[in-house]
């Protein structure tokens, strides 16, 4: 009996969300794919640089990349322009057009061939006067710019909020949302706008309308205390953030960095693991021409997809803070048929050179399953056994890195 009360309950909520969230049919697990910003940035230079430029042959390359070397089959399907691409103005009806060197084919030619390799293409405006790169802004022309990007057959907007007052976003963000929903095409709409806002300071539930995904926080840099940094801030903030994510609909702590220059085996697969237990969008910023098998290998785990693409789309939760142990537990409730099972990753932000010990109970995680779960390592495979909700359970986590477990109900 209390079986079928549970069920009910969670298809009540699921039902809730979904007529009070943007309803484009799209994101309804968190977007994967490939974003250029972080790795290749505003490099115009494609005279001395025309391997690394923004350009039509960096993004079809990337596109042979994902379609070619089995990124595609594992869900990266967007491949996404950020700032950059345009000219430096208008033509004289006020369309945008992408800038004629680097890209002299125009961006529709670039969305067929993006297609034809069965990917979505993605593109980046910015609210403002401006992008943040200094390229002409969209708030005088939404309908217009929304009306181009549908006809070229883009699928996904990153839309920013450089130059651009905060106050104007409440009505800008969801004007863009109606126009790109006037065409007729469906585009996933990502929105730079809590970014701006300082982060928690906006109305989430509006976001959720509009949106189906929003960048909320600093910009990612190839660090990893720039990982850490903005994992901290989504733990801080966690009770504002992790109830508004959702399908359709999901917070956004920037992209994926493993497969660059600084983070190390044990950091990439942090990032990798606490970006799955967060529910957020995976889009790498790497060079798939020449990523390592490592990086690789981390970003094609399949079991660590499947927690990111889990269909109940619950964001997870730091549980324990860690004191001075330093080490922090976040748990995601994953979807079953009427009993959670989840993720659990314990994070080391200690880097005293050897692996640390970490014991608790899965009572300690206020897991409910008085007959307790199957455990294993998503990483490795190991089968840690089963445990009830007082059994101990010990893992060994490497300095700046992660040990992710999937534990299940189980008799
Ligand atoms: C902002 C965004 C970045 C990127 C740049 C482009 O900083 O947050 O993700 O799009 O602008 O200029």
């Amino acid at each position: 009996m209390w079986k079928a009360v549970v069920t009910a309950a969670v298809a009540f909520v699921l039902l809730f969300c979904r007529s009070s969230t943007l309803d484009n049919g799209l994101a309804r697990t968190p977007p994967m794919g490939w974003l250029a910003w972080e790795r290749f940035r505003c490099n115009v230079d494609c005279v001395d640089d025309p391997y690394n430029c923004i350009s039509e042959e960096l993004f079809m390359q990337m596109a042979d990349r994902l379609a070619e070397d089995g990124w595609k089959e594992l869900g990266y399907n967007y491949l996404n322009i950020d700032d950059c691409w345009m000219s430096m103005d208008r033509d004289e009806q006020g369309n945008l057009y992408a800038n004629k060197t680097r890209f002299p084919n125009g961006i529709k030619k670039l969305a067929d061939y993006v297609h034809s390799k069965g990917l979505k293409l993605g593109i980046y405006l910015d609210f403002g006067t401006h992008t943040c790169g200094g390229y002409p802004g969209s708030i005088k022309y939404l309908q217009k710019d929304a009306e181009t990007i549908a006809g070229w057959g883009i699928d996904m907007l990153k839309m920013d909020g450089c130059y651009a007052n905060v106050s104007d976003m409440s009505w800008g963000y969801p004007d863009m949302e109606m126009y790109m929903n006037k065409t007729g095409r469906p585009i996933l709409f990502s929105c730079s706008w809590p970014a701006y806002a300082g982060g928690i300071k906006v109305d989430y539930s509006v976001l959720a309308k509009h949106c189906n995904a929003w960048r909320n926080y600093d910009d990612i840099q190839d660090s990893w205390d720039s990982v850490t940094h903005i994992i901290d801030w989504f733990g801080d903030n966690q009770d504002v953030l992790a109830p508004v994510a959702g399908p359709g609909h999901w917070n956004d702590p920037d992209m994926l960095i493993v497969g660059d220059y600084s983070l190390s085996y044990e950091e990439s697969k942090a990032q990798m693991a606490m970006w799955a237990i967060l529910a957020a969008p995976l889009f790498m910023s790497n060079d798939l021409r020449s990523i390592s098998p490592e990086a690789r290998s981390i970003l094609m785990n399949k079991e660590v997809i499947r927690i990111s693409q889990d269909s109940l789309g619950m964001q997870g939760r730091r549980v324990i803070k860690g004191g001075e142990d330093k080490i922090e537990v976040w748990t995601r409730e994953l979807d079953v048929t009427f009993l959670p099972s989840y993720g659990i990753a314990f994070l080391n932000r200690r880097a005293d050179g050897e692996p640390y010990n970490y014991t608790l109970t899965l009572g300690d995680l206020k897991f409910q399953y008085m007959m307790g779960y199957a455990v294993e390592d998503v990483f490795t495979g190991h089968q840690y056994g089963h445990y009830d909700l007082y059994r101990e359970l010990t893992v060994s986590i490497d300095p700046n890195g992660v040990v992710l477990l999937y534990a299940y109900p189980s008799k």
